[in-house]
């Protein structure tokens, strides 16, 4: 079992135990983590999750002591919604859960969002402990606190038929107690879910020079084949290296304040993914039946756009987006899609995006091979250069 360990400036340290039985190993310690003796849990469950797993790791926590109630999630863009937060919320109370009992989310980064906004809301706060079963929510989404809901709203305008999708527009910083990363979960995640994990992970190798690791992008290189074949070792490698990036980040800026980056860094490809992840009819390999983007294959996409985007500024030059590029087809992801709406339409949507300022773009964007800077306003024209490499 490896552990790296976050330490957020307004919550516990806490710990991510990263390799196969992770929960196993930690149920026995629940009760001294949080302070409290064993009582109610709440475990929201993927429904995507298969039953073997969820047996596992609730029967570690039913056999530390927990009277466990399990409500299963289905884990899709659409139902990361105020809707399923106001399920859970009720089925979390029907469950009697009190102050310091806590909250237990067995899945993707959809379920480990919404189950983590209802801990965070449910009594004003109870705890949360984290179970990421994809490789996204391993290696990004189950560490750093953020949790959240997609808002739907009115445009009249857009390419969703006049229904924006709005990516995770409500929500609130509540870290986990500990964060349960079991890479033998991944042995069930589909083969396009594995890849799009890597995105965040290529992500994480264009960032990380500035957050001590510059030899990232170089070891993903080398362990893609590992992780495509689901070795463990190199799985556990891959989730804790890039844990411990982003456990540096939100240890410097843990609710994004930082004027001059920290933690929004992390968004790198973002914003361009958020501009186009919610466009139903858009697909990864030009298939209809693949429609939508997966988040790491926007985020995939993203990447590519922010880099031309990047070298059109001067910032980077050409050879930084063809080495992206290389990074990414490795992994099996997009790096351009067909039948995007025109610019104008993009970068509006790209303004709806919770990064912008008071209207103006703000953009995550690469300055050397892994490094990062935060850009206000940047010239439109170079925007569209970067959609422009991404258009199929
Ligand atoms: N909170 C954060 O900091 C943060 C960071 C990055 C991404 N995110 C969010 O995470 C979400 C994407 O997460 P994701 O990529 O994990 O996708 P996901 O949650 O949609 O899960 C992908 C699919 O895999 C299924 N699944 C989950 N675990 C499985 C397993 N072990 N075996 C088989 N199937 C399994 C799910 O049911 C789902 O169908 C997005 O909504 C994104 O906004 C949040």
């Amino acid at each position: 079992m490896r552990t790296v360990t976050v330490e957020p400036a307004s919550a516990p340290a806490y710990e991510v135990r990263v390799g196969a039985g992770a929960a196993e190993s930690f149920a026995p310690d629940c009760a001294r983590v949080i302070g409290h003796e064993p009582g109610r849990l709440f475990a929201a469950v993927d429904e995507g999750v298969p039953d073997a797993f969820v047996r596992r790791v609730v029967g570690a926590f039913s056999g530390a002591g927990y009277a466990v109630t399990e409500h299963r999630v289905r884990a899709t863009e659409r139902t990361k919604s105020l809707e399923t937060l106001g399920e859970l919320l009720g089925a979390i109370a029907g469950a009697g859960l009190e102050r310091r009992d806590p909250v237990l989310a067995i899945g993707g980064g959809i379920v480990g969002d919404v189950a983590g906004f209802a801990a965070a809301s449910y009594r004003r706060g109870v705890p949360v402990i984290q179970c990421p079963t994809t490789l996204l929510s391993m290696v990004d989404a189950s560490v750093g606190g953020k949790t959240g809901v997609n808002l739907t709203v009115r445009t009249g305008e857009d390419p969703d038929g006049g229904e924006a999708l709005l990516k995770n527009m409500a929500g609130a910083f509540h870290q986990p107690r500990a964060v349960l990363a079991d890479v033998s979960s991944l042995d069930s995640l589909p083969d396009r879910h594995l890849r799009a994990g890597l995105a965040e992970c290529v992500k994480h190798g264009l960032i990380a020079g500035d957050w001590g690791d510059a030899g990232l992008a170089d070891w993903l290189a080398g362990a893609i084949p590992g992780v495509l074949a689901r070795d463990r070792a190199t799985l556990v490698e891959c989730v804790a290296r890039n844990v411990a990036v982003k456990a540096r980040v939100v240890k410097a800026d843990e609710t994004e304040q930082s004027s001059t980056g920290g933690r929004a860094l992390l968004n790198l490809g973002h914003t361009f993914a958020h501009a186009i992840e919610t466009i139903p009819t858009l697909s990864p390999d030009a298939d209809p039946a693949h429609a939508p983007l997966h988040h790491g294959e926007a985020v995939a996409i993203g990447l590519v756009g922010a880099s031309a985007c990047a070298a059109a500024m001067g910032l980077v030059d050409a050879s930084h987006t063809e080495r992206t590029i290389g990074a990414l087809r490795a992994c099996g992801l997009p790096v351009s899609v067909g039948g995007l709406p025109d610019d104008e339409t993009l970068i509006a949507r790209m303004r709806h995006d919770k990064k912008a300022a008071g209207g103006v773009l703000r953009l995550t964007l690469p300055t050397g091979p892994a490094s990062t800077a935060l850009v206000s306003d940047p010239p439109l024209d170079a925007v569209r250069a970067g959609w422009r490499a991404v258009r199929r």
